[in-house]
């Protein structure tokens, strides 16, 4: 399974992403995560990356295209993976087109969570997050068992710095402007499918694997 994980910020994707990695065994390559990851290593990509997150604004499109097709040529994504962040702008899906059409292997399936943006600020000024297994938790939603400390692995959760109201309200206005193209992209080709992201995890989860289930079975995207 090849897929790519659509929608806004507080879709869902993250969290549903972590649910499809586990049914499906196929790597989770979430480009926010790796962001994070290097700005807390202050890595040369961490610093690239760093003050665009900060604002809600997207890291520029070469930075992130060198970026994942590297991880891209690892071993473990040769029989699949599931992109969860990218791509984000027509250059980029058109980077990551090219790339797989050269390596024979074409996405499978677009996957858009749709959810009122109304619903977006709610789950993202709540969202507490694990900076170790990328455990995604909610403190009304989806609260962690001990308070604060990842149900996996019990490391400190974390309030992202991007996950105030202002700097939401930014990164919509990126996804609206950058992001939401596309889904014409994507639809033109024939691999665009949505799951209402509305409804609990488990609801959400369930419409996702359901819909995965039927096109690892054959049913056409
Ligand atoms: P990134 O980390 O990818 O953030 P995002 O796309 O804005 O998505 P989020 O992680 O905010 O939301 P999500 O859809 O994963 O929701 P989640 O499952 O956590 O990117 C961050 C930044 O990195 C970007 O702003 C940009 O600067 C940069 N970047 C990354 N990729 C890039 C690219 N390709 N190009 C350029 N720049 C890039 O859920 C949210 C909350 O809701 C959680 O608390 C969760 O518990 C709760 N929740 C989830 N589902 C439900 C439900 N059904 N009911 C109730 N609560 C729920």
């Amino acid at each position: 399974m090849r897929l790519v994980l659509l929608g806004p910020p507080g879709a869902g994707k993250g969290t549903q992403a972590l649910y499809i990695e586990r049914a499906f065994a196929v790597p989770r390559i979430a480009t926010g995560d790796i962001f994070r990851h290097n700005v807390g290593r202050e890595t040369e990509l961490g610093r690239a990356a760093k003050a665009y997150m900060e604002r809600g604004d997207l890291v520029p499109d070469e930075v992130v295209i060198a970026m994942i097709t590297e991880r891209l040529d690892q071993p473990d994504a040769g029989n699949g993976f599931l992109l969860d962040g990218f791509p984000r702008t027509v250059p980029q899906a058109e980077a990551l087109e090219d790339y797989l059409a050269a390596v024979g292997r074409p996405l499978d399936v677009v996957v858009r969570f749709t959810v009122p943006e109304s619903e977006i600020v709610r789950r993202i000024v709540n969202r507490r997050s694990c900076p170790n297994d990328g455990e995604v938790y909610h403190l009304e939603y989806a609260p962690p068992k001990r308070d604060m400390v990842c149900d996996i692995c019990g490391t400190p959760l974390v309030h992202r710095k991007d996950d105030t109201e202002a700097v939401v309200r930014r990164r919509l206005e990126e996804y609206h402007a950058k992001t939401e193209p596309l889904e014409a992209f994507y639809a033109e080709r024939g691999l665009l499918r949505d799951v209402d992201s509305c409804g609990s995890v488990d609801d959400v989860t369930r419409r996702t694997l359901d819909l995965l289930d039927g096109l690892a079975d054959g049913d056409a995207a």
